[in-house]
């Protein structure tokens, strides 16, 4: 069975958009999003995109701000202090990665913590991390709605993650873990990788290599989330970290690259916005 995150994004998005309705007639206004890319990378380009696509589906305002990628770190800090103060703006995104030049970790922990839809903020790691109430990083957030559209049970399954980024692997690992999975984040240095994702319940892949997984990697009837983005290098298609033909016929259910993982990170940035702007109109 295919998880189709498309479609389920598409339902979520029309039930936000009735929501967002009536929020813009009790506050007076529509939620705000601005979202900074800097440079030109064709994949955050194409992101970026994307999030502002699903903001106009939703009726979420929102401003795309670009900037070269010679800008300095200074001048980025200024950006965002200024967005910071203004009223008007809800939710701060930063598009990653930044160049080379700009210290990211410095980047995030300059938004305010209240406007950090991505989740990103230190502060809103440890909230996290410790359970308490906080804006939570988009994919894994994602990945649990896709589990829980499809009636899948974590509750004392095996997950296996396999990668350990801040923005997918880790927090992935830690949502798991709170849905009562007995989780296990493997990465570049897991040694008998083979052994350890065939173990897996539900194994989450986010290493970002064109079809890693193969299907000897996989337990038979396992649930396979496939987070990667890459091009496909036989035909230049976007394509993810599993190699979804030989892999479909072993899994319960598994996600597509594109029309899985994606649109709903996209989906829940939405949500994301919607929960700071209730939040901020609230205080
Ligand atoms: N780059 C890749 N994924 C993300 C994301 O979820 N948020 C931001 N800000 N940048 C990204």
């Amino acid at each position: 069975m295919v998880i189709n995150g498309r479609e389920l994004s598409a339902s979520l998005k029309a039930q936000m958009a009735a929501q967002v309705v009536e929020l813009t007639k009790q506050y007076g206004r529509a939620p705000h999003l601005v979202v900074i890319l800097v440079g030109e990378d064709p994949g955050s380009v194409s992101y970026v995109t994307g999030k502002s696509k699903a903001a106009d589906e939703v009726g979420i305002r929102n401003t795309t701000l670009r900037r070269d990628a010679s800008i300095s770190e200074q001048e980025l800090l200024d950006l965002i202090a200024e967005l910071n103060a203004d009223d008007t703006v809800d939710g701060i995104l930063v598009q990653l990665p930044l160049p080379k030049h700009i210290d990211e970790d410095k980047v995030i922990a300059a938004i305010a913590v209240e406007k950090d839809v991505d989740g990103f903020h230190p502060l809103n790691v440890a909230r996290l991390w410790l359970k308490q109430s906080c804006v939570l990083p988009c994919t894994p957030k994602g990945i649990i709605k896709l589990l829980k559209s499809a009636d899948i049970e974590i509750s004392g399954k095996e997950a296996v993650v396999i990668g350990r980024s801040n923005i997918v692997g880790l927090p992935v690992a830690k949502l798991l873990t709170d849905e009562n999975a007995t989780v296990t984040v493997a990465h570049s240095r897991t040694r008998n990788l083979a052994e350890v994702t065939r173990r897996a319940d539900i194994l989450v892949v986010a290493i970002g290599k064109e079809r890693f997984v193969t299907a000897d990697m996989i337990k038979p009837g396992a649930v396979v989330i496939d987070v990667g983005v890459n091009r496909d290098s036989r035909n230049g298609k976007l394509c993810g970290d599993v190699d979804f033909e030989t892999c479909e016929p072993v899994a319960s259910y598994i996600t597509k690259v594109p029309g899985g993982v994606g649109p709903m990170t996209i989906c829940c940035l939405m949500e994301n916005t919607i929960e700071c702007f209730v939040k901020r109109m609230n205080r």
